[in-house]
């Protein structure tokens, strides 16, 4: 059985699912160079199209996440497939409600304000979705539109999650973001692949709206900056947030057994905080706003945990990507075993659809499952873009070898190798690397080619023999994909100076096992042989502001516009002559 699956809106992404196992994700951005790109993923379907030599008409099923998908118009080439609306009133009648809502000082009804929501949704449904199939039938040249199916966008979130990392039978699945479907919260029990829904936030108590609003208000990308904001929270203690906090946070949302609640609908949040947020400090704001942000999840969690009796938990939505918030998760007394969705936000949801149109499902192995190039074609772009009259280019057999050595004399290096990483976080393969136990690797990377923001920390990749030495993981949680976050060993602190959080010493690691990434894993292995560090620094190769590179073109691009010295593509390095 094939299954594709198909999102269409922020960070568009588009995944293929094959006798249950996840073969190829990928997202529109690593094609037009747009981060988070929400143009219609087309680019991405036929490029797993041509892949695996397939036409449309060869799947059992094909996907779609969310049902309000078909509420939305699909603009190819166009960055805002997303957010318009094909009908014209919704914008005004939004603009409507706010008015109201704002003027009455939120004297809103929330009920009437849900049942006019689902009333106006239903009541449209058919047509659109009438409408949005004939539009896929045209674009897709999908021959039987029976095929097509809508799902639930937190359906999506809980089943990526629990499909892909799978290791129990029994547990409870946790979903939570801005917004998706009419909810923001979910809390599922999964038992021998029955699922059951214990409990549904209405997404106008969204907490995740929240944190978009306040990365919004302090300035910075809402929907992409929030790891900024808890990069910046722990700058902040509780005795300088302390202030903030209550006057701000405080009684804004409480739970009702295992739904969230506010005391204000998640749309009046801007409102609520351009009123509130002046003349307190943007670090106790962060520091706040995390700090009540890992407060009510994790009672959340306990109580559906008391509740249930079940202790093996797995994660998925965008607020999940807070690594901070993950590391409470997986130190808490009542959690066993914690499984985090990687790259959660919702390119994660193609994943979770496929997942759910298919019967026996398989867990990842890796999430490499972008795309390759061979050596063959790396010399063929060399030869086109005339690399070698530009810059010193070697063939090295043992490239890693050669990459490891270059870190090891504290050189900086880009490494391209083999399928690029799905999602947001560098796994290894389209990774900038540097020797991580002296900070001179900090502000090289960060001054001559990153230009992070100067409170963000760096993260290592640590190899799973040596983890124990350099960060306290006592449930042994399986962490390849650096979404969760660990305390620091002194040892750790010391081997890890450039790639720890400076203020509070936590450790984003990636733990590397060998069948996770063999040729990373031997880099690391012989980085090790020459320095006596079991990890490296690894930070996203890209320039700040766009993706993740996935081509040997945006490779290339990312080279001649930093001041990067060193790129491995694949076993050919390619140095600047200065
Ligand atoms: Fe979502």
């Amino acid at each position: 059985m094939k299954i594709l699956a198909i999102y269409p809106g922020h960070c568009s992404t588009v995944a293929y699912l094959k006798d249950g196992e996840i073969v190829d994700c990928i997202s529109e951005e690593k094609f037009n160079n747009i981060k988070n790109s929400m143009a219609f993923p087309i680019k991405s379907i036929n490029w797993i199209l041509e892949k695996n030599n397939l036409d449309i008409n060869n799947f059992g099923k094909i996907g779609i996440v969310g049902k309000s998908t078909v509420f939305y118009d699909i603009k190819i080439d166009s960055d805002n497939n997303f957010t318009s609306s094909l009908n014209s009133n919704e914008n005004l009648i939004k603009k409507i409600y706010r008015w109201i809502d704002y003027n009455l000082k939120w004297s809103f009804k929330d009920e009437v304000i849900k049942n006019i929501q689902l009333y106006r949704f239903n009541k449209n449904f058919e047509a659109r979705k009438k409408y949005y199939f004939n539009k896929l039938k045209e674009i897709l040249n999908i021959k039987d539109l029976s095929k097509i199916e809508l799902i639930d966008h937190h359906d999506c979130h809980g089943y990526g999650a629990y499909y892909g990392l799978k290791r129990e039978d029994k547990a409870l699945v946790f979903t939570l973001d801005g917004q998706g479907d009419f909810s923001c919260a979910r809390v599922y029990k999964v038992e021998n692949d029955n699922w059951e829904l214990l409990a549904d936030t209405w997404w106008k108590y969204s907490i995740g709206e929240l944190y978009s609003k306040v990365t919004k208000i302090l300035g910075m990308k809402p929907l992409e900056h929030e790891y900024k904001v808890m990069g910046l929270a722990a700058y902040s203690d509780e005795k300088y947030y302390e202030k903030t906090k209550k006057e701000i946070f405080d009684g804004l949302f409480w739970l009702e057994d295992l739904k969230f609640k506010s005391k204000i609908p998640s749309h009046m949040f801007e409102y609520y905080l351009k009123e509130n947020i002046p003349y307190h400090r943007f670090d106790n704001i962060a520091g706040a706003l995390q700090d009540l942000l890992e407060e009510k999840v994790i009672e959340w969690i306990k109580r559906a945990i008391e509740k249930k009796g079940i202790r093996n938990i797995y994660t998925g939505g965008g607020v999940f990507m807070n690594v901070k918030l993950n590391k409470k998760i997986q130190e808490l007394d009542e959690v066993e075993n914690v499984h985090f969705m990687p790259s959660c936000g919702d390119e994660s949801t193609p994943i979770g659809a496929a997942y759910y149109l298919c019967e026996k499902r398989k867990p990842f192995k890796n999430i490499y499952f972008g795309i390759s190039y061979s050596n063959d074609e790396i010399r063929e772009f060399i030869k086109r873009e005339n690399l070698e009259k530009k810059y010193e280019v070697t063939f090295y057999k043992d490239i890693e070898l050669e990459v490891a050595k270059l870190l090891s004399s504290y050189k900086v290096v880009a490494r391209f190798r083999d399928r690029n990483e799905w999602g947001a976080r560098s796994l290894g393969n389209r990774a900038i690397l540097g020797r991580p136990d002296r900070m001179e690797t900090f502000f090289e990377i960060n001054d001559r080619i990153k230009q992070r923001d100067f409170w963000m920390p760096f993260a290592p990749t640590i190899l799973d023999k040596f983890a124990h030495l350099y960060l306290i993981n006592p449930k042994n949680i399986e962490a390849p994909y650096m979404i969760t976050a660990f305390d620091s060993t002194p040892l750790g602190r010391e081997k890890f100076k450039a790639a720890i959080h400076q203020r509070d010493k936590t450790l984003r690691a990636q733990i590397l096992s060998k069948d996770f990434n063999e040729k990373y894993y031997s880099l690391i292995e012989s980085f090790y042989a020459m320095t006596g560090i079991g990890g490296v620094l690894n930070t996203s190769f890209n320039l700040h502001g766009y993706p993740l590179v996935a081509t040997p073109k945006q490779a290339l691009f990312t080279f001649e516009n930093s001041d990067l010295e060193y790129l491995a593509l694949e076993n050919y390095l390619i140095r600047k002559v200065k």
